[in-house]
């Protein structure tokens, strides 16, 4: 099964992911998390994104496409989650490309729907395990412990890009490059909407009808 979540920057992608992936046994690739983790090492590739992600821009495309091309190799046999790719059109088809020679292709593109008021609001009380890169919020998905993951007990941290200046230009990124993917999968009768804006719980019980 290889499935494609899209939606707006705090739409709970990484959330869900984390879980669904976990309960079907896919493999989750978050490209937002793969470049959070070069830039931490200080690589070349992570010191050509940083910019790019600080500010709230996308990484350009050749980047993008070079870096999940070479994990799609070894990881779509076994059924994959794709969480922040793609997020251009030229990107959803470099995708299509990879996956027909690999005899394969996108089974759902599921679209998490949430209002802007709610997505600034997740932004703005998001904390993020910079180490196994969990997300959790000030209200809506407390850490157990204060500012310790639950899982691995890194101290919690603010991502840059959620300061609110990088937060307006991610969602106008959203607006402009992203929503084109939306009809690129539903022209290929693939794309399946969610009400993101229910409770964490809520959204995984309609993701797993949705999935099915
Ligand atoms: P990336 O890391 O992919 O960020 P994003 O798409 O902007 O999405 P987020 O991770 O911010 O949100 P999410 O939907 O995962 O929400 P979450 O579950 O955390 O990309 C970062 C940057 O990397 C980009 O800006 C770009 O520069 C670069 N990049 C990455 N991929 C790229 C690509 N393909 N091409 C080019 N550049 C690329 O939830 C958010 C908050 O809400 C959390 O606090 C959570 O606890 C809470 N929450 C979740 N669900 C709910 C719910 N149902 N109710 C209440 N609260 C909830
Ligand atoms: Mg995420």
């Amino acid at each position: 099964m290889l499935i494609v979540f899209l939606g707006a920057p705090g739409a709970g992608k990484g959330t869900q992911a984390k879980s669904l992936s976990e309960k079907k046994g896919l493999t989750h690739l978050a490209t937002g998390d793969m470049l959070r983790a070069e830039v931490a090492v200080e690589s070349e590739l992570g010191m050509k994104a940083r910019s790019f992600m600080d500010r709230g821009d996308l990484v350009p495309d050749d980047v993008m496409i070079g870096m999940i091309s070479g994990r799609l190799k070894d990881t779509v046999s076994g059924g994959l989650l794709l969480d922040g790719f793609p997020r251009t059109v030229a990107q959803a088809e470099a995708l299509d490309e990879a996956l027909e020679a690999a005899g394969a292709g996108v089974d759902r593109a599921i679209y998490f729907e949430v209002s802007e008021e709610e997505l600034i609001r997740r932004l703005a009380g998001r904390s993020t395990c910079p180490d196994c890169q969990r997300a959790y919020h000030d209200t809506f998905n407390p850490p157990a412990t204060a500012d310790g993951c639950d899982d691995c007990g890194t101290t919690l941290l603010r991502r840059e890009d959620d300061r609110p200046e990088a937060v307006r230009n991610r969602l106008v990124v959203y607006e402009t490059q992203t929503t084109p993917v939306l009809d690129h999968y539903r022209t290929a009768g693939k794309l399946v909407s969610v009400d993101g804006e229910q409770s964490i719980d809520a959204v995984q019980t309609v993701l797993a009808a949705a999935v099915e």
